[in-house]
């Protein structure tokens, strides 16, 4: 797909009226006008709010005042938001869209590696409260996904990486044939099409079985519960992905010495996570790792569950008192 032609895909969803393109002011520079021209050309009205980049952007207030930019376009229920932008972008203006008249449409235009083949698929949103990340959210699937991968083009490489930690863990949990192919990162870069497609159509089989995430979507969150734990212990200065390969290379290793995955499949995964320069050691005591672990928000009734790996391309979910997590880390 190419953001050039943005508005011939949208006119397959929305028989004309107005867009609100919410982005950000690194994007923006980059994408916008021509994501703006090329939907006033296929006849829309376009409306466009440009947010600060960051994390620190994903919060209550500015949520409200997009809700207001919303209602002074005027957006209607006929109407869309496209959000143009990476998973901050995509998590907010997604959140906007869900509840903004009880929900109009959102079209996920991603722009980082992690939202193209994470964030803007399988409907989360979310904003970040005082208390803690993506406290407040809903589901709200987009009525269109653009993936256009030149916009990746213009990404720094820390942002790119971070991308890759997802990407690995789609083939950790599910294709063995995508993670063989990820040792070499020049082949990924020429092909990274192709590979967004594999990860998309992973995430969506598990989000089509379980949309709510009650049970088998939590496949996906292999790596993130130790992840998690450590992206907050080092009060988010450890990127996501950097967090989430420190976690999943845990998790290999949890799992081999249970011997519930081979001792060549730890290294495997340790080896590739390393090939794309990711640090793996755990740079806080077990103790504390686990004292964050119980504050998860994922945490159900007395345990925890967490993603284990059987080989590389199944993984399974093992619901564990408190005490058994414990005592594997
Ligand atoms: N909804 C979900 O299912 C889901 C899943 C995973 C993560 N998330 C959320 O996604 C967010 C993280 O997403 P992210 O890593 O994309 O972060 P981000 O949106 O903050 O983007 C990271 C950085 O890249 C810059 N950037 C974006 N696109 C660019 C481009 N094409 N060229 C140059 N720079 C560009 C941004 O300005 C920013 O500085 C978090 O808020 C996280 O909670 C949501």
């Amino acid at each position: 797909m190419e953001l050039d032609k943005i508005g011939e895909y949208v006119k397959e969803v929305q028989d004309g009226g107005t867009l609100a393109v919410i982005t950000e002011d690194r994007v923006a520079p980059l994408y916008l006008d021509r994501c703006l021209r090329s939907l006033r050309a296929a006849g829309f009205r376009t409306a466009e709010m440009v947010l600060p980049a960051g994390e620190a952007t994903k919060n209550g207030g500015q949520y409200l005042d997009l809700l207001e930019f919303c209602a002074e376009v005027p957006l209607t229920r006929t109407d869309g938001i496209v959000a143009l932008g990476g998973g901050m972008v995509g998590d907010l203006a997604g959140f906007t869209a869900a509840t903004f008249l009880r929900g109009i449409r959102v079209i996920q235009v991603p722009t980082t590696l992690l939202a193209a083949v994470d964030s803007s698929v399988g409907g989360k949103t979310a904003i970040d409260l005082p208390a803690g990340k993506n406290l407040a959210g809903a589901f709200h699937q987009p009525a269109l996904v653009v993936q256009d991968p030149s916009l990746l083009d213009s990404l720094p490489e820390d942002i790119f990486r971070d991308g890759m930690a997802e990407v690995i863990k789609y083939g950790i949990i599910a294709d063995l044939d995508l993670f063989s192919e990820l040792g070499d990162p020049a082949w990924v870069r020429a092909h990274i099409g192709t590979v967004i497609d594999r990860c998309v159509s992973i995430k969506k089989s598990f989000v089509e079985a379980d949309e709510f995430d009650r049970g088998l979507r939590h496949m996906l969150n292999f790596g993130h519960t130790i992840g998690h734990a450590v992206e907050q212990l080092s009060r988010f200065t450890i990127s996501h992905g950097s967090a989430v390969a420190i976690g999943m290379a845990r998790m290999a290793e949890i799992s081999a010495a249970q011997s519930w995955c081979s001792e060549e499949d730890r290294d495997r995964i340790r080896a590739l996570l390393r090939v794309w320069g990711f640090d793996l050691a755990v740079p806080y005591p077990k103790e504390a790792v686990f004292r964050a672990l119980c504050a998860d928000k994922k945490r159900e009734n007395g345990g925890l569950s967490l993603v284990t790996l059987d080989r590389i391309g199944a993984c399974r979910i093992r619901p564990l008192p408190l005490e058994e997590v414990e005592a594997l880390l």
